[in-house]
């Protein structure tokens, strides 16, 4: 079966993550992508997960503690928008994932919001290692989703050619506004 956005990012990390690498989860949630990311990068690396809400880094924290993933990972309880607070000057990055949108079950007005998702995925970027891949689910069904949506198309669509590779997954004949993935590699 071909995969669904969000199963396709994990295929399109796990190609390229090793057990060193330093990556950044910048939407924790309830864990899945954080989980998934120490899981890649254990025993060396390191994965800087963010979220605004104290929730998400209760559920997250107890699921790594029962894998035993807490070593290699730093909850972070702020906006992805201050990721370059977080990093050394020049620290490499390997890979970062964006579940955009709001977090199921919890405060649905509480959205990520396009102007400080481009300024963490700026930041992302200008860390982001050769062959190094940002993944970014894109949930538009809700108010305010469109409008992040429109920003990653301009953005995705801007970046030089020479520089990136640019995907878009995308099922176009499924009802309810299914997710719609990109995915930036750097040359
Ligand atoms: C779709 S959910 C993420 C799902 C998550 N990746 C998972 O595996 O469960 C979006 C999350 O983004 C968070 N969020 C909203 N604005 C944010 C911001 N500026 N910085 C970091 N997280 C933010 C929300 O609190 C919410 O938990």
């Amino acid at each position: 079966m071909v995969e669904s956005a969000l199963q396709f990012s994990h295929t399109l990390l796990a190609e390229v993550l090793t057990d060193d690498d330093h990556v950044v989860d910048a939407t924790m949630g309830n864990g899945n992508d954080t989980v998934f990311l120490a899981n890649a990068v254990q025993p060396h690396g390191k994965v800087y997960a963010f979220d605004v809400q104290d929730q998400a880094l209760d559920k997250t924290k107890q699921r790594l503690v029962e894998q035993g993933l807490v070593e290699q990972t730093k909850l972070i309880l702020d906006g992805h928008e201050n990721l370059k607070s977080y990093l050394t000057e020049n620290e490499p990055i390997k890979a970062g994932i964006f579940n955009l949108g709001y977090l199921p079950k919890s405060d649905k007005n509480l959205i990520t919001m396009p102007a400080t998702t481009k300024q963490a995925l700026e930041t992302l970027l200008s860390h982001l290692v050769s062959k190094g891949r940002v993944l970014l689910v894109s949930y538009y069904g809700h108010t305010g989703g469109k409008e992040e949506l429109n920003m990653l198309n301009h953005y995705c669509q801007s970046l030089p050619q020479e520089e990136y590779n640019v995907l878009k997954y995308q099922f176009i004949n499924q009802k309810n506004e299914p997710p719609i993935l990109f995915c930036i590699e750097k040359k």
